[in-house]
This record gives C-alpha cells, sequence and structure tokens, in this order.
C-alpha cells in the first residue's frame, strides 16, 4: 500500500480539480430553486463512481432527492464496507460575508492550512469528504489491491433531516447489508492530533409561534395595555434557561446518561486550549451550563438555542408598532438516551404552559433525530486508530462531537451495524458558516488513510 503516496502525488492536481467542478454546482437542498442543480450533482456522483472503479452504480429515485448507490464486489466471502455521505449542501447565505463567491471555488493559504484550504460551500462538509472516498476507490481499483467489498450511498436531502434516505433505508435493507458504516462527515482535533468521533448528539428542532391581537396596533394608543407578542416570547425564551445555564424543561435532563469522573477524567486528556478558543472566535469568556467544561457543554451535555428570531418592524428607520405576532426557531442538541420525540413532546408541553393570558402559542415540530455512541473495542475503531496512526504517526484520539448526523441512529436500528467516523475536518474550517473551507493536506490526507481501513478492517475481520 505504499504506493499510495506516489499515487496521490501524481493525481492530486487532478484530485483537487475533480473536487472543484463538484463544489460549483450549487446543491442547496433547503431550497427549491435550486432543484436543477441538486440533481445534476447526483449524475455527477454517478459519473464519479463509475470512473473510480464501482460495477454498478445507480440513481435511486425516492420521495425527495435521488441517492446515489455504487457497488464493487468481489467476493460474498469478504466483509462489506458501506461508505455514507452527502452531496447537498447548507444554503450559503449570509452570502455577503463571504470573501470569494461561494460557488467559484478557490484555494487560499491559511493560518491553520499552509497548504492551502479550497473555500467553498461544501467544501468540507460534506463534499470534499466524501469525494476523498471516491478517490480512495479509485486509488484501490487502479492498483488492484482493494482488499474486501464496497458499497457507496451518497445522499442528497442530509442537511434537510435525510427523510428520503430513511424510506430508502427501510426498503433496502438487503441491498445496503454490510459489516460496518464508514462516514467522513465529522471532524477531528488538529491536522498533527487525529481524532475519531464515538459520538453524536441526537437532535429537536421546532418552530414556535405567539399571537398576541388580530392585528398589528399603534404602540402608544395600546402599548401596556395589552400583551406584546415579542415581549412574551422573548421572556418566554429566556425562562428556558435558569442562573445556571440548565435547561428549565421539566424532565428535559431525564434520561442523560451522566459520565463517571473516570470518563470526565479521560475527556479533559485530550489537548485544548481556552485561550485559543476564545481567540478564534474573539469572544472574551466562554458561556454554559455550569459545572461543565467547554469540551462536555459541546458534546456529552444537552443544548437548547435560538436558530432564529423575527417579528415586528425591523425596515429601515423606525415604526411605532406592536406586532401580532411573534417567531422563533429553535434547536436542542441531544445526547444518547434522551428519545427527541419525548424531548419534543416535553418541550411543547411545557412551552404552551408557561403562556401568559393574552396571547396563543403554537409549537411545531420540525426534524429531529437521535444520538449516537459507539464502543472503542470494535474493530471498525480499531482498523481506523491505526490507519490515522499509520498516516499521521501519531494514535487517534477518540472524541464525542457535539454535531449531529441523525441517520447514522437509524442505521444501527434497520441495518444492524456501527458507523465509524473517520473525520477530516477541522471545526475552524467554518462548516454551515461562510467562507467555509477544507485543507488540501486534509483532503490528500484523507484519500492516504482511507484504503489502509479497508485494509487493517479487512485483516482484523479474519
Ligand atoms: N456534517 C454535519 C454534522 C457534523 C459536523 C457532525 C461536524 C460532527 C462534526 C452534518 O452535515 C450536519 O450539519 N448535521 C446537522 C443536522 C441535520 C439534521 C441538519 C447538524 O448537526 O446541525
Ligand atoms: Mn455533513
Ligand atoms: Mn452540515
Amino acid at each position: 500500500m505504499d504506493n499510495i503516496k506516489s499515487y496521490i502525488n501524481q493525481h492530486k492536481d487532478r484530485f483537487i480539480n475533480e473536487l472543484i467542478e463538484l463544489l460549483k454546482i450549487p446543491s442547496i437542498s433547503a431550497d427549491s430553486a435550486f432543484k436543477k442543480d441538486v440533481i445534476k450533482t447526483s449524475e455527477v456522483i454517478k459519473t464519479a463512481l463509475e470512473k473510480a472503479g464501482c460495477d454498478l452504480v445507480e440513481i435511486c429515485e425516492t420521495p425527495g432527492y435521488p441517492i446515489v448507490y455504487g457497488e464493487k464486489i468481489i467476493d460474498p466471502n469478504l466483509p462489506t464496507i458501506l461508505v455514507y455521505g452527502h452531496y447537498d449542501v447548507q444554503p450559503a447565505d449570509p452570502i455577503d460575508l463571504w470573501d470569494s463567491p461561494p460557488f467559484e471555488p478557490i484555494i487560499k493559504k491559511t493560518e491553520i492550512h499552509p497548504e492551502g484550504a479550497i473555500f467553498a460551500r461544501g467544501a468540507c462538509d460534506d463534499k470534499g469528504q466524501m469525494y476523498m472516498h471516491v478517490k480512495a476507490l479509485e486509488y484501490m481499483t487502479a492498483n488492484n489491491n482493494l482488499p474486501c467489498n464496497v458499497k457507496f450511498m451518497i445522499e442528497g436531502e442530509e442537511e434537510v433531516g435525510s427523510e428520503s434516505l430513511a424510506w430508502f433505508v427501510e426498503r433496502n435493507q438487503e441491498k445496503l447489508a454490510n459489516d460496518i458504516i464508514l462516514i467522513s462527515d465529522t471532524g477531528m482535533i488538529s491536522n498533527t492530533q487525529p481524532s475519531i468521533s464515538t459520538g453524536l448528539r441526537g437532535l429537536s428542532y421546532v418552530e414556535v409561534e405567539v399571537t398576541g391581537p388580530n392585528r398589528d396596533l399603534h404602540s402608544g394608543l395600546y402599548g401596556g395595555a395589552v400583551a406584546n407578542p415579542i415581549n412574551v416570547l422573548t421572556k418566554m425564551i429566556a425562562s428556558l434557561h435558569d442562573e445556571n445555564n440548565h435547561i428549565a424543561i421539566p424532565g428535559f435532563y431525564d434520561n442523560v446518561e451522566n459520565l463517571s469522573a473516570e470518563e470526565r477524567a479521560e475527556m479533559a486528556r485530550a489537548p485544548f486550549s481556552l485561550d485559543d478558543y476564545k481567540k478564534a472566535l474573539d469572544i472574551d469568556a466562554v458561556y454554559g451550563e455550569k459545572g461543565y467544561t467547554t469540551n462536555e457543554r459541546n458534546s456529552i451535555r444537552p443544548t437548547l438555542d435560538v436558530n432564529g428570531i423575527w417579528g415586528g418592524y425591523i425596515g429601515e428607520g423606525a415604526k411605532t408598532v406592536i406586532a401580532s405576532q411573534a417567531f422563533a426557531k429553535i434547536s436542542m442538541r441531544l445526547v444518547p438516551n434522551q428519545d427527541w420525540k419525548e424531548i419534543t413532546e416535553l418541550f411543547k408541553t411545557h412551552f404552551e404552559s408557561i403562556a401568559p393570558k393574552g396571547v396563543s402559542v403554537k409549537v411545531k415540530p420540525h426534524h429531529g433525530g437521535q444520538g449516537y455512541v459507539t464502543p472503542i473495542d470494535n474493530i471498525g475503531y480499531k482498523a481506523a486508530n491505526k490507519a490515522y496512526t499509520k498516516t499521521f504517526g501519531v494514535e487517534a484520539i477518540p472524541q464525542r462531537s457535539g454535531g449531529s448526523i441523525p441517520i447514522v441512529a437509524l442505521f444501527e436500528k434497520e441495518l444492524k451495524s456501527k458507523t465509524i467516523l473517520m473525520g477530516f475536518g477541522l471545526d475552524s474550517d467554518a462548516i454551515h458558516s461562510p467562507n467555509e473551507h477544507f485543507g488540501v493536506f486534509n483532503y490528500l490526507k484523507g484519500i492516504e488513510t482511507i484504503p489502509l481501513f479497508y485494509k487493517y478492517y479487512t485483516e482484523m475481520s479474519k
């Protein structure tokens, strides 16, 4: 396998250019104006998988965006790896905050990426990370050293809740049968310290609506005499955390698993600098639940955050008005054992119960999903660790991630297999933000590390 390095060296310009072409297509799943682009992206992936050596590639239609399925089965007695990724991306807005247009990829050097990083929406999440797997397969088929069977399942609705994928997985258990699932859609600690995500948080996403008077009112004639929906909504939201930043919804913590002192001490050994963290975000202090460290707050603890809030007059100048309605979008990140449907119900009951007289409140659940944990004594984890150790020269650290990939828990339920989260992105890569990027080093390192996972996993499965 040592010739992987020379193969990458020989082909790296093409690898980068192919990714750049893929990033030019604005496959925004949330916005139907981009429907054609999302579908076009699925076709580009299909062609890429065919060229990389899959024996069979299909575009599988679903009630939503298509799923690209590919496979190369070399021997039914060998293990089968199922690679999952997504070809859809987040909306690019606020566009004004990008230094270069989000769908005109460019390579720029940064302090963290001295070898250059590709700037574009989806560069890291997840086109760049997904495409590493396509190029890793190309290498293995071109050099005749694919050690096991492989299946690819690349979807186009991850950023909007993977509804069609759930539909597809429930109907295609046999087609998707596998021994282990491999995903690169998370991050690692740094370019000198790889880590493997051993957990993902669950999610409950809701929208709330507070309605007061039947029309917008003059704030002089009516102000002070009727409930102002915006005042009420902000007060209700403020009451969702107590003075220690605990979430004040009855029952919210009932199923939260508390880590032992040993487990927390183990977590605290991961390299982390609070000063660098604050500096990177230009903040003078961190903020969060009392009694927990920053790394705990964003991984093993559940959260509640307003993601958007609106109502009333926000145009130029001033308008003296009491709006009839106020709205907010709220996400709750959940930890394993918290059931997202139960939490959604708890939120709804509580939020409706704290509404004062004079307004009516509606809670509309959006999507959600369960959290996920994977033990580090399984051979998938061990193979991944061995692969990172070989290519980075240091062992990977297990780390629970704060993000969510809700479909992973569903894979475990429907396909009965564990998922290994081999991420190569960095938290500073600005996924979902303006100026998203992915290090060229990270991209090529991923392509180098993935074939080793195949090799070690196959060897360890014997
Ligand atoms: N790739 C991310 C999730 C992620 C990023 C996990 C970094 C761990 C580290 C994924 O595309 C994502 O954005 N998921 C959404 C949830 C989904 C239901 C919209 C999220 O976490 O907000
Ligand atoms: Mn992603
Ligand atoms: Mn994402």
